[in-house]
């Protein structure tokens, strides 16, 4: 009999696999595949299938067999400290191998302290503040006993009609693996074997932002040359990075699930990218496969997924299921198994849980510490974007009376967003409260207007507008509830819900001072609100500390710095829309309005080009656009040299000036295109991006390399590829760059 008596089992395993108890930390990764093969070589099959087996919570005590048998290695959604050391207590004392097991949360924008969602962190274009907000996160989370988040996910998203733009960074691939960088940082730290060390999980493998017309789990076609140009460098980027997992997603691709796609999870992730963390699928998407017609049952669907790659099934029961039995009928090698329970058993080695698998049980003490209130209060701020601002804003000091109206002025849980397991609502702070704080509760009229963003009655509205007749300035708060982003909320309409159009415009019709403030899980096409306004401020929803940080940009404490990270149409039938759209044979010269249109008008007449008739081809707002309280000026870019050779770095310099009276922060981006290529390249793409403070009158110079290297594209194959030629260069505010671009060339 291998066990031991009454041997504390992390003993045991650590003498059976000669490790240390002074802890792995240390130690190199190829000491953990020795020592991995060592346990492996005393599994049982059982045990081997159970360590890839991710179950959710259950009763603790209806788990406990299922640990104890060695049936389930990984668990999701248990934060009771004690729930979890009671469970891992059995898996380390109780099993016979005593392999620790694993927990996870989704910890996706802050654990008990709610952070911005993602879409709103990207806009702050601050990765220092991203950072710090993960590794807080981490520290929360890890003290209620989560080791491992299913975060950052990095799609990309031009479609905000897709529920989850919430949770990720936007369009942009460069902006999106920046801040996916930033997150696994801060919750991996650089050793996973620290306590408060979270694994991050690189999510969701692929493409899945692409959902067709923008409806959840909705196929995709994802040519090679976009998976290689957009969707894989965020991911490869994190992989390059150690993230420590990866999770598989729901779409298929070009009728390839992703979860069944070896050539993704093994020739991609494996192969070229040389990974070697743990793969999960997403919640019963090894399952789903069954639905995506690829598999015919339980046994079909762990076949294809195991074959494929992925090493661990969340929920789906067909590997528990049917693994055994595939590899004892001789379909399924043993050594594919083991080869999955490997990258597992490496994950668990390096978060150190065979040295210390149990969580202290300070859960909750280090939560809403202040400097975690503060850093949500400071990244909330820097994610506010100002899209108008007609002089109303910041409020003068002068104004006594406000009227603070909309349904999002009060919702403690809605300004917190989408998936928030572990939000405590008492502890936000709504606008409300701090614009009460800000000038005196006797001097702010609370009026919502609605009960909810969906309240289609508008009977509150007399009311809001008797707030609004009787006050200086009037707020206005609208938006999303949370529950409208987000996994599985997506929308084919992406006006304002309810009544809140007919609130704004009968705010508006009081000629009084009118702001409107957008908290929201996704753009929405607000072209008509926004113009009846006199300043509007876009906040995706801010988290616990939104209101205060609302309060601030209010008052002018803070000069608001957001940058979009996504695009903001004027309808939502302009989606799927983005900045680094190609040029077209037939780029709009001009447009004419739908209503200037003479009736029986001759069929060309109204041009031949890339437009709507009923909305021309802008956008309303665009991709990193945000303005300031104050205004700056960037020069335009000098090179530092009209030309480069393959493997060579032009440095683009220019100089920033704050032309306005206050202090403030611009985001700097750099922005190129390619003109004539084999492949119709975007009219612009983002290389590198800077965010500066600059105090009144303040100078300053920024540098940008520009590395050959980054003018790579993909063929039609996918395979990249640099070719020479004349390339455009802006340094820029937004992606609009009307300015006349400074022009270099690649030699051969
Ligand atoms: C969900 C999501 C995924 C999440 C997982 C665990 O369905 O797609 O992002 O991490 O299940 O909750």
């Amino acid at each position: 009999m291998i066990n031991k008596k009454h041997e504390p089992k992390a003993v045991f395993a650590a003498m059976v696999l000669g490790l240390s108890t002074a802890g792995q930390a240390a130690a190199s990764p190829d000491l953990f595949d020795e020592k991995i093969d060592s346990l492996l070589g005393i599994m049982t099959l059982q045990e081997k299938v159970g360590q890839l087996n991710l179950l959710n919570a259950t009763a603790p005590e209806l788990m406990a067999d299922k640990v104890r048998d060695g049936s389930t290695g990984s668990v999701l959604n248990y934060v009771n400290p004690d729930e979890v050391n009671m469970l891992q207590r059995i898996a380390v004392e109780e099993s016979r191998l005593g392999i620790p097991l694993l927990v996870g949360r989704d910890v996706i924008h802050g654990f008990h302290t709610i952070l911005p969602i993602p879409l709103g962190q990207a806009a702050s274009w601050n990765m220092e503040l991203i950072e710090e907000g993960a590794r807080n996160a981490a520290v929360e989370a890890s003290a209620c006993g989560v080791r491992w988040t299913f975060s950052p996910m990095v799609d990309i998203s031009r479609d905000p009609r897709w529920g989850r733009v919430a949770e990720s960074a936007g369009e942009d691939p460069l902006l999106t693996e920046r801040v996916g960088l930033a997150m696994i940082r801060g919750y991996q730290t650089d050793n996973l074997a620290d306590p408060t060390a979270l694994a991050a999980c690189a999510k969701h493998f692929a493409g899945y932002g692409f959902a067709e017309a923008g409806k959840d789990y909705s196929t995709t076609w994802l040519p090679p040359s976009l998976m290689t140009d957009v969707v894989l460098p965020p991911f490869e980027a994190a992989a390059k990075a150690g993230v420590a997992s990866f999770m598989t997603s729901f779409n298929d691709i070009n009728g390839v699930p992703a979860t069944g796609n070896r050539r993704l999870l093994h020739d991609v992730l494996r192969e070229q990218w040389a990974y070697d963390g743990m793969v999960v699928s997403d919640w019963d998407a090894i399952n789903e496969l069954i639905a995506h017609g690829v598999a015919a049952d339980k046994r079909d669907a762990a076949l294809l997924a195991a074959k494929a790659g992925v090493d661990m099934d969340m929920e789906g029961h067909c590997y528990s299921a049917s693994l055994p039995a595939l590899v004892e009928s001789g379909i399924v090698a043993e050594s594919l198994v083991d080869s999955l329970v490997r990258n597992v058993l490496r994950l668990k080695f390096r978060l150190g849980l065979f040295d210390n698998p149990y969580t202290d049980t300070s859960c909750g003490k280090k939560s809403y510490a202040r400097p975690h209130l503060d850093l949500a209060g400071k990244l909330a701020a820097e994610s506010v974007v100002l899209l108008k601002n007609d002089g109303m804003l910041p409020l003068r000091r002068d104004i006594k009376r406000i009227a603070v109206v909309g349904p999002m002025a009060d919702a403690p849980h809605d300004q917190c967003g989408t998936w928030v397991l572990d939000l405590e609502k008492e502890h936000s702070v709504t606008p409300l409260r701090a614009l009460r704080e800000a000038f005196g509760r006797d001097n702010v009229v609370f009026a919502p207007g609605l009960a909810h963003t969906r309240d289609k009655s508008g009977d509150g509205i007399p009311a809001a507008v008797a707030a609004a007749e009787g006050a200086d300035a009037v707020l206005c708060f609208v938006g999303e509830e949370a529950v409208m982003s987000g996994e599985g909320h997506s929308m084919a309409d992406l006006d304002f819900k309810g009544a809140q159009s007919r609130l704004i415009a009968a705010l508006a019709a009081t000629g009084k001072p009118l702001a409107l403030v957008v908290m929201a899980g996704r753009p929405l096409t607000i072209e008509k609100e926004a113009a009846a306004a006199n300043a509007v401020l876009y906040s995706f929803h801010p988290g616990t500390m939104g209101g205060p940080a609302l309060a601030k940009i209010l008052t002018g404490r803070t000069n608001p710095s957001g940058k979009l990270p996504i695009t903001i149409a004027r309808k939502t039938g302009q989606y799927p829309m983005y900045y680094y759209a190609k040029n077209t044979g037939r780029p709009p010269e001009w447009t004419m309005e739908l209503d200037s249109i003479p009736l029986e008008a001759v069929q060309s007449s109204t041009g031949c080009s890339s437009y709507y008739l009923d909305c021309g081809y802008r956008p309303l707002y665009p991709f990193g656009y945000g303005l300031s309280y104050t205004t700056f000026d960037i020069s335009k870019p000098e090179l530092s040299s009209d030309s480069i050779r393959p493997g060579e770095v032009l440095t683009v310099g220019c100089t920033v000036t704050n032309t306005g009276d206050v202090e403030g922060a611009e985001v700097v981006q750099l922005y190129i295109r390619d003109p004539v290529a084999s492949m119709a390249q975007p009219v612009k793409i983002l290389k590198d991006f800077k965010k500066i403070n600059l105090a009144p009158g303040e100078s300053r110079r920024v540098e940008f390399k520009l590395s050959s290297e980054q003018l790579a594209f993909s063929d039609i194959d996918g395979k990249l590829v640099v070719e020479p030629g004349e390339f455009y260069v802006w340094v820029s505010a937004s992606s609009e760059c009307d300015k006349t671009p400074a022009t270099f060339r690649l030699t051969d």
